[in-house]
């Protein structure tokens, strides 16, 4: 079962297991991360999942798509080229020991 380190806004770190094939959002959601609301249900419509994909996992996630990234650009706050919506990320084995700081919500 891959593992997830979520770091809250505050700086709380939450070790996750994440099912395979599950979003990163989902997972973040069903263990009550700090942060993380999933207001449309992983619709790719809300940007309330933002976070930034630490350094080391970047080439392993890769880039947000097109629409995906409109939607950071005029919903999200601190947009970093390592954003990314937790709900576009799908989980693999692959991605096992992953590491996402959740953005905060002030823009
Ligand atoms: S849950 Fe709405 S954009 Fe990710």
């Amino acid at each position: 079962m891959p593992r997830i380190t979520f770091i809250e806004p505050d700086g709380t770190v939450r070790l996750v297991d994440a099912e395979p094939h599950e979003s990163a959002m989902q997972a973040a959601k069903r263990n009550g991360v700090d942060g993380i609301i999933g207001e449309c249900g992983g619709s790719c419509i809300c940007a309330t999942c933002h976070c930034h994909v630490d350094e080391a996992w970047l080439d392993r996630v890769g880039p947000a798509g097109d629409i995906e990234a409109d939607l950071l650009e005029f919903e999200a706050a601190d947009v970093r080229p390592e954003s990314r919506l937790a709900c576009q990320i799908q989980i693999t084995e692959a991605l096992d020991g992953l590491v996402l700081h959740v953005a905060g919500r002030s823009r």
